[in-house]
């Protein structure tokens, strides 16, 4: 086994430990890959991440949106009664402003299914603790 497929191992066994949502069929270590270019350069995981452009991301799943003061949400975000589960982070990311009218996330949208349950996977390995 090779480096790459030992992380990926890794990260499997950590979303699987970690997560509510164990029928993910997303690659962490492909999530992995895809984060730094399409959400990197607003948003930080890992234990020191620190909000940006965008808000930190790290534990993300469970939290309810725009609530870490440490960084100012839109009204639209922090009025939105939104909860990031695996359904409403899927349709956020599809549409950012079909599915909170006026945010700030400026996002074009992404609906190929296989890049977003990768994504997922790789979020879902940064649960600080298990939602
Ligand atoms: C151009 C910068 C930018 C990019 C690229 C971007 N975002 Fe965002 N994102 C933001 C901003 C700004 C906000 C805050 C929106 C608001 O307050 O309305 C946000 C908010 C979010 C939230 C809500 C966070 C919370 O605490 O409620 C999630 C989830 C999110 N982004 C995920 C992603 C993911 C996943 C990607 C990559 C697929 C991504 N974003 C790409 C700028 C960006």
């Amino acid at each position: 086994m090779n480096n790459s497929a030992r992380l990926s191992l890794a990260l499997t066994l950590t979303a699987a430990l970690f997560s509510p949502l164990t029928h993910a069929a997303g690659d962490p270590a492909a999530g992995a890959k895809i984060f730094p270019r399409l959400c990197g350069g607003c948003h930080q995981v890992g234990e020191s991440a620190r909000p940006g452009f965008g808000p930190q991301l790290h534990g993300i799943i469970g939290r309810p949106a725009g609530t870490p003061a440490n960084y100012v949400y839109s009204d639209a975000m922090k009025n939105s009664g939104l909860t990031w589960n695996r359904e409403t982070l899927i349709a956020y990311l599809k549409d950012p402003k079909g599915v909170v009218p006026g945010t700030r996330m400026i996002f074009w949208g992404l609906s190929d299914e296989e890049k977003v349950e990768n994504l997922l996977a790789y979020l879902q390995s940064f649960q600080a603790t298990a939602p």
